[in-house]
C-alpha cells in the first residue's frame, strides 16, 4: 500500500478489501488509545459505506469490545424516514447495527421527524450528553462525491465559509433539499476522520483536492486540509489513478 502524508491528511492507496480492514484498524486503535467513557463513531452515506457494512457484518470485522462500547451515529443525513433506502442511519442500522445487536440506546439517528433546524438542535443536545465539551465525535467516517463534496458540504455551501462554530447544522442545499450534517468546526473537533473514496469515478475529484488550485468553495473536500493531522484517506488504485505526487 502507498502511504504518505499530504496537506489534506494521510493518503493510503491500496486494494478495496485492505482499505476496508484498515478503516477498522484505525478506529480500533483510536478506541484503545482514547478511553472515552462514551466512544462515538459516526458513519456516513453513499454506496461506499454500504459495501463496507456488508463486508464488516459478513466478516465480523469489528471486535465485539468495540461494538459493545461504542455509540453509533451518522455524520450527515438526508431528511427522509429511517425506513427509506436513502436514510444514511437507516442503512447503517439495517446492514450493520441491527445484525450486530447493538443496543438501541447506543444508536443515535438524527431525529428526521422534526423540522430540519429542530432536528439539528436535538442532535446537538444528544451529542453534548455523550461527548465531553469540545468534542464532536471520537471517530468520523466520510465519503466524497464526484463533485468533491464531503459530508453535506456541496460546492458553494455556506458552511464552508461560516458555520457559526457549531458542530452540527441543518442546511438547505440547492437541488438536494435539506440535509443534516456535521460542520467543518465539528470535523476539527473530532478525534479521527477516515475518508473512503473508491472507484474510477472519484479520480477527477481526488486530483482536484490533492493537486488542484481551485478554491475551497468549489472543492469542498479541501476543508479536510484544516484538520489534516487527524484525517486518513483510504483510496483504491482506480480513484488514485490521476494523482501524480
Ligand atoms: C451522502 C453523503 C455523501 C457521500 C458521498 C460519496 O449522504 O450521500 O454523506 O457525502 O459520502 O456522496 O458517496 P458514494 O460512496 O456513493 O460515492
Amino acid at each position: 500500500m502507498i502511504d504518505r502524508n499530504t496537506d489534506y491528511g494521510r493518503l493510503v492507496v491500496g486494494e478495496k478489501m485492505d482499505l476496508f480492514a484498515e478503516a477498522v484498524r484505525l478506529v480500533v486503535t483510536h478506541h484503545q488509545q482514547n478511553q472515552s467513557p462514551n466512544f462515538t463513531w459516526a458513519f456516513t452515506g453513499g454506496s461506499t459505506p454500504q459495501a463496507w457494512y456488508d463486508w464488516a457484518a459478513a466478516t465480523d470485522a469489528i471486535p465485539s469490545e468495540v461494538l459493545m462500547h461504542t455509540h453509533f451515529t451518522v455524520s450527515d443525513e438526508r431528511c427522509v424516514p429511517l425506513s427509506s433506502e436513502d436514510s444514511n442511519f437507516g442503512n447503517a442500522e439495517r446492514k450493520l447495527l441491527a445484525p450486530a445487536e447493538i443496543p438501541v440506546e447506543h444508536r443515535h439517528p438524527w431525529v428526521v421527524a422534526y423540522e430540519p433546524e429542530a432536528a439539528a438542535e436535538a442532535y446537538r443536545r444528544t451529542m453534548q450528553l455523550l461527548n465531553p465539551p469540545g468534542k464532536a465525535y471520537d471517530a468520523c467516517f466520510l465519503g466524497m462525491g464526484d463533485d468533491a463534496h464531503t459530508a453535506s458540504f456541496f460546492p458553494g455551501s455556506p458552511l464552508l465559509g461560516a458555520d457559526g462554530d457549531l458542530f452540527f447544522a441543518a442546511i438547505d442545499t440547492p437541488q438536494k433539499g435539506w440535509r443534516l450534517t456535521v460542520t467543518p468546526t465539528g470535523l476539527r473537533a473530532s478525534g479521527l476522520i477516515v475518508v473512503m473514496a473508491l472507484g474510477a469515478g472519484k479520480a477527477p475529484a481526488l486530483k482536484r483536492v490533492f493537486e488542484g488550485d481551485e478554491a475551497l468553495a468549489d472543492v469542498p473536500a479541501k476543508v479536510l486540509g484544516t484538520c489534516a493531522e487527524k484525517t486518513v484517506w483510504l483510496v483504491d488504485h482506480a480513484a488514485a489513478a490521476d494523482l501524480t505526487g
